[in-house]
Formats: C-alpha cells, structure tokens, sequence
C-alpha cells in the first residue's frame, strides 16, 4: 500500500500517476478530509479497468497502517525567495507526521519532498527513529533532470543525447552540478563547455524553480514523477540508480545530515550510496553545500527543542 501525506498538487499527481498505472492501493491522507477524498475519488476513474486497487482518502492517520510506501508531500505554505523560507514552521508540522508515521507504518519506506528537503529528510529520520535506509528526500533527480534539460539546450540537441547529468548537494541555492561525469553523447561535457558556459548552466539549474514560479505559480509535475519513478521502483523492486538526499555517515567526507548523492534504491530501501570520483573543485562545492544544511538542521534543531 501506499500513503500519500498531503493532497495538494503535488501529491494528488503523485496518486495520480500510481492509481492510473494501477500499481497499489493508495490512501490519500490530508488535513482537510473533504480534499483527500475528492482527489481519491477522481483519482478512482483513472485506474486501468482490470485492476483491483482501491483509493481513498482521509484525515485519520491511523489508515497508513502497514503502508509499503509512505510519501511525505505536505506544505504549511508556500517559498518564495529560497526554499528554507517557511523552514521553521515546515519542521514543526513535518515532525508529527514522523510521529505519525512511527506509531502506524515504523517499516515503510518514506520518501520526503517537503520543503527544505533535506532538513525534513534528517529530522523525519532522527524524529521517527526509522531506519536511515528506509528514509530518502526525493529532490536532487528533479535537479538532475533539469540538469539534462539545459545541457541538451545548451548543445542545441535533445535530452537522449545526454548521459550521466548529475545534481548532488543541497536542493537549493548551493546545488552542485557534477560537469565532470556527464555526458554529450560519448564526450564529457567538462571537455566542451566553458566557465562562462558552466556558470551559467549552474545558475539555470539553481533557479529553474523560481522560473516555474513565475511562468505557473509552482513546480509539480516534475517533482511528481520523479517521485512515481522512486515508489514503483520500491513496489516492483525494479533498482533504480538516482541521485537522492540520504543520511551520511562519512560519504564524501560528511556525516549527521541528509544531502543529495547517487544512491541505488530497491524494495529494500537504500541498497547502496555511491562514492563517485568528482573534482576538487565540485568536491569543495559540495561541502560548502552540506554546511549550510548542518547549519540548517541546527537552527531547526534548537527551534524544535
Ligand atoms: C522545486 O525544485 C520547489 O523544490 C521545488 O521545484
């Protein structure tokens, strides 16, 4: 089963894209019962006709009982400048429903999207004492995404053409594209581009959702599917090689947070976090990045206790 925490866009896609593919039951948990409920039962017209999963909707936690899957999309409200603009008030919500989450489905995998990502990431897994392996923030694929996306723009070329374009780090300002692992067809990308073009890159991949904010209001559906890639991944225990914010222990040189590598998922949760061979310069970038999420989690921390 699968339990979707928060029935705003972003989640009701992601229902949508597990109903219509008809891949489990699905529970649509919101503080407005009457939301939950409309989108589970629009949601129920969009499952393949032979299939026999339900949806429904619900205020009442206790209905994630042994949920499979467990996906953390809730909002107290929305960021404009950077994404830890509502941290605080995001922290305090997104810890009881850790505590939910703790109380009714302690072995599901909960996959996190709440806003800054991997401060909720560390405190859903600290909070609700899960194990680490079973908790991920699903983020820095969006930003890998994107990644591809401009660097096949920037090469005038489309996205299949474009291998291993990798985001690690923080999902915000301080992100950190991996230039020297990705890919123009066989050529590495470090070997044709610029700085002049590289920092321009970055700064289209660290802003592309204040540009989604100002064309639409809000990014969703890239979001929602690179989280409907991760569940069914977990549901057909089909391996997925992403890029996720996951708890360290000494990867990188980082330990007591949650920040964006390349990790590999399966039923199981975390399989593996790779160590990939990165630059020192993306290597140094990469722990300025960590230290503004550790600086992150400490602010939270002390508001929390
Ligand atoms: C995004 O990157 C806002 O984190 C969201 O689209």
């Amino acid at each position: 089963m699968i339990s979707i925490i928060g029935a705003g866009k972003v989640g009701s896609t992601i229902a949508f894209l597990c109903g219509s593919s008809g891949l489990d039951d699905l529970v649509l948990v919101n503080r407005d019962e009457k939301k939950a409920i409309g989108e589970a039962l629009d949601i129920t017209n969009a499952i393949p006709k032979n299939s026999t999963i339900s949806v429904s909707g619900t205020s009442d936690y206790s209905k994630i009982k042994n949920s499979n899957v467990c996906v953390i999309a809730a909002s107290v409200a929305s960021h404009i400048i950077t994404r830890s603009d509502v941290m605080l008030d995001q922290a305090k919500m997104i810890t009881e429903i850790a505590y939910k989450i703790s109380e009714f489905a302690p072995s599901s995998k909960v996959l996190v999207i709440t806003n800054p990502v991997d401060v909720m990431t560390y405190l859903v897994q600290k909070r609700a004492n899960l194990a680490s392996k079973n908790v991920l923030g699903v983020a820095s694929s969006l930003d890998s995404a994107r990644f591809r996306y401009l660097l096949a723009k920037e090469f005038g070329t489309d996205q299949s053409q474009i291998k291993d374009a990798l985001v690690m780090g923080e999902h915000d300002d301080s992100m950190v594209p991996i230039f020297s692992c990705a890919k123009f067809g066989s050529t590495l990308v470090d070997d044709i581009l610029d700085e002049q073009q590289k920092l321009r890159i970055t700064t289209s991949v660290r802003s592309y959702w204040k540009s989604l904010r100002d064309y639409k209001g809000s990014s969703v559906y890239g979001i929602a599917k690179n989280t409907f890639d991760v569940i069914n991944g977990i549901i057909k225990n089909q391996p997925l090689e992403i890029a996720a914010s996951v708890s360290l222990d000494g990867q990188y040189d980082t330990k007591d947070l949650c920040m964006g590598v390349p990790v590999t998922i399966t039923k199981d949760g975390i399989a593996q976090i790779h160590e990939i061979s990165i630059t020192p310069q993306e290597r140094e970038q990469l722990h300025k990045s960590a230290g503004i999420i550790q600086n992150n989690i400490a602010q939270v921390e002390k508001f929390l206790n």
